[in-house]
């Protein structure tokens, strides 16, 4: 067992005696990673299909009583504010389908994080993109995985690149910047087009951000030969247009970021699978239905809803929180030979 003494905390700092973990200050882990980042999940429905999420047909979606209320989201978003969480991020599935979106984040706005973001798809986004932003939302990323209309309807499957690009342009009017735009890269579908996307981001000015293909589809059809390592990403854009790391030292965002050597613009990439960040990862999700998990890849959930309609106190849902960070293993695991994939898919967990 790691004592509170060796993960650089003074001694006096009061524990649960059974597992050496404080009880009081930042939601800290036994690996010394301060917790201030909260992902909420809103809602398991989507308006699409990408590929690497979800199957076309047959996607089974939470019984409306099992997903929190905006009550019971801000009730768990509060303590977590509290305990010093500072960034707040609402994903789903898809976040704008919940009804009443532009209330919750005007709610969990005013619960003072310091960072209020949401990713989506854009298919939604534009109508709603200036009461988000006047609801408090400060920027958004936007997923789109092609460039090409006929692509983007091979890998969405619903949808469409037209609207998803003038929902930029109405988030970018609205003031919710800088935008980000998600491109999940699969081999043989959409990996032409890294170049493409690297001459956007120059051209826009929006940071473009490369994900590689995780093992959290529903249909569990990933495939390692399907994902594109963002080393090969960087040196495909790097032949064309020289790129710089910036600096970001000791920064837990997943991004790894390079500027364009010319000044012009940014990318982003996110390499989860071949180069894991789980060392600085501050992370930690609440599900739509409640619970609370410490790791997109940990099948272990603490049922928080369980604690909010059994009358429980925000000391209990503190404990519950408290005892979710303590356990977060050091890392992943998905290169590791006894590697299971999540039972809950991503658009279960949250991205
Ligand atoms: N692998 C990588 N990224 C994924 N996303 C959804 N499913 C996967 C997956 N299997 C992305 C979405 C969105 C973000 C929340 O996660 O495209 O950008
Ligand atoms: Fe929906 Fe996002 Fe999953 Fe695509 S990746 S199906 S947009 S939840």
């Amino acid at each position: 067992m790691v004592s509170t003494v060796r993960m650089g905390m003074p001694s006096s700092r009061r524990c649960d005696r059974a597992q050496d973990m404080p009880v009081e200050g930042p939601l800290v882990d036994r690996y010394g990673r301060v917790h201030d980042d909260l992902r909420l999940s809103v809602t398991d429905r989507c308006n699409l299909r990408c590929v690497y999420c979800m199957p076309m047909e047959g996607m089974s979606f939470l019984p409306r009583a099992e997903v929190l209320s905006f009550e019971e989201i801000l009730r768990v978003a509060g303590v977590a504010r509290r305990l010093g969480v500072r960034a707040v991020r609402i994903t789903g599935g898809e976040p704008l389908v919940r009804r009443g979106i532009c209330d919750l984040v005007a709610r969990i706005a005013a619960l003072g994080f310091t960072d209020v973001a949401l990713t989506t798809n854009g298919i939604l986004l534009a109508p709603l993109a200036a009461d988000l932003a006047g609801a408090g939302l400060q920027r958004v990323n936007v997923s789109c995985d092609s460039l090409r209309s006929d692509r983007f309807a091979a890998i969405r499957r619903r949808g469409t690149l037209d609207v998803v690009l003038d929902a930029m342009t109405a988030a970018e009017s609205a003031g919710l910047t800088p935008l980000k735009v998600n491109v999940v890269l699969l081999r043989g579908e959409n990996d032409d087009e890294v170049t493409d996307f690297a001459a956007f981001a120059r051209e826009t000015g929006r940071v473009v951000r490369f994900i590689e293909y995780m093992p959290l589809d529903a249909q569990g059809a990933w495939d390692r030969a399907q994902l594109v390592p963002g080393r090969e990403v960087l040196e495909r854009i790097g032949e064309i247009w020289p790129l710089e790391a910036v600096a970001d030292p000791g920064s837990p965002a997943p991004a790894h970021r390079y500027r364009f050597a010319d000044g012009k613009g940014e990318v982003g990439i996110i390499a989860s699978v071949t180069e894991p960040f789980c060392g600085t990862c501050n992370r930690l999700r609440l599900t739509a239905d409640g619970a609370i998990r410490n790791c997109l890849f940990s099948d272990a959930e603490h049922p928080v809803r369980d604690v909010l309609r059994g009358g429980g106190s925000d000391a209990d849902v503190e404990l519950l929180l408290r005892r979710a960070v303590w356990g977060k293993l050091p890392g992943h695991g998905i290169n590791e030979p006894g590697f299971l994939r999540p039972a809950r898919s991503m658009s279960m967990i949250g991205g």
